[in-house]
């Protein structure tokens, strides 16, 4: 029991709206948010552990809790598929924006892996029901492992996609997602949660595409070119996945307490282009044709905004940088 309420106590959150939209959101909250953006007085550091290097690829593994629409599916395994640089013909790319990660180095000054893949997909018909305990998401992964329907892979990410009906513990509250790892036939593997907010919180955690209702006023949501609901579980998986690759075990890269770290992208909360301010993401492209905006191209012509990462080397976050409009 001890042991589970702990496993519980350090998984990490993550959240991405800005700090300006004024929301009453707990301590923990504020402590997640705590990096002021342009803030260069703190930094991610090492902390001397192992990260996910293996040279061909880290592995994801989907888990789709509950029902989503073919859409949405579609787009978020184009998301996956746009880090393999053959499927993508435009820039700035996925697969550049995952550039940036390649220079978090561990101990033996081996990066973190230069692609991700979607390697299996499961789906799950609300097997423990609608509302679920944050240990639950890694119990659920326990047992599909268990049932032979996904392998065993101490360099892959088990991510749980919830929809858009379930609830799960802190998501939409304190947080919109996180990672966290647990051990199955000896064997350390990485787990995460990211969830379709787009009935529960949007403009917590699928903005700038949907705007808080007590934020200030003036704001105006963006088009998202996929749909709210798929487009905050992208900023969300890239979010996650950048963090459990560079901290998967906690004793990665990370900048304040272990407990309530941020990581690559969560060191910079609401930044997605250049000149992004509190309230604002900064520059986008906009899409002419749908007046959808965007910062990356991936597959089969989508385009996505993945959020900025902490560079290592000027200690700022940095954005993919937006070209001219198409
Ligand atoms: C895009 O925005 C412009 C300016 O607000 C508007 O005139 C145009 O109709 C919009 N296009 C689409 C496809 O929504």
């Amino acid at each position: 029991m001890l042991a589970k309420s702990l496993l519980c106590l350090v998984a990490i959150g993550l959240s991405l709206a800005p700090k300006s939209h004024g929301q009453n959101q707990n301590q923990n909250q504020t402590q997640d948010q705590a990096s002021s953006m342009g803030s260069t007085s703190s930094t991610v550091t090492y902390h001397g552990g192992r990260l996910l290097t293996k040279k061909n690829g880290i592995n994801v593994y989907v888990i789709w809790y509950g029902a989503f629409s073919v859409e949405d599916r579609t787009a978020i395994i184009d998301f996956f598929d746009s880090f393999d640089k053959k499927k993508v013909n435009k820039e700035p790319s996925v697969f550049r924006w995952w550039k940036a990660i390649g220079s978090y180095k561990d101990k033996a000054k081996i990066s973190v892996s230069g692609t991700v893949k979607l390697a299996k997909q499961n789906g799950d018909v609300y097997s423990l029901g609608k509302s679920i305990k944050r240990q639950e998401i890694g119990e659920l992964v326990m047992n599909k492992i268990k049932a032979k329907k996904l392998p065993v892979d101490g360099n892959g990410i088990y991510l749980v996609f919830t929809a858009t009906d379930v609830t799960v513990e802190n998501f939409c509250r304190s947080s919109c997602g996180f990672h966290d790892s647990i051990e199955i036939e000896k064997i350390k593997v990485v787990y995460a949660h990211v969830g379709d907010s787009s009935d529960q919180c949007p403009g917590f955690c699928a903005w700038p595409y949907a705007i808080p209702s007590f934020g200030p006023p003036g704001q105006k949501a963006l088009l998202a070119p996929n749909g709210v609901g798929a487009d905050g579980l992208i900023i969300n998986i890239a979010t996650i996945i950048a963090g459990a690759a560079t901290n998967p075990f906690k004793d990665g890269y990370f900048q304040g307490d272990a407990l309530a770290p941020l990581e690559a992208v969560t060191a910079c909360p609401g930044i997605f282009g250049a000149g992004a301010f509190p309230g604002n993401p900064g520059n986008l492209i906009v899409d002419k044709a749908t007046n959808a905006s965007f910062n990356v191209y991936g597959s089969n012509d989508k385009k996505f905004l993945l959020p900025a990462i902490w560079d290592l080397k000027s200690s700022t976050c940095k954005a993919v940088a937006a070209s001219p409009a198409t």
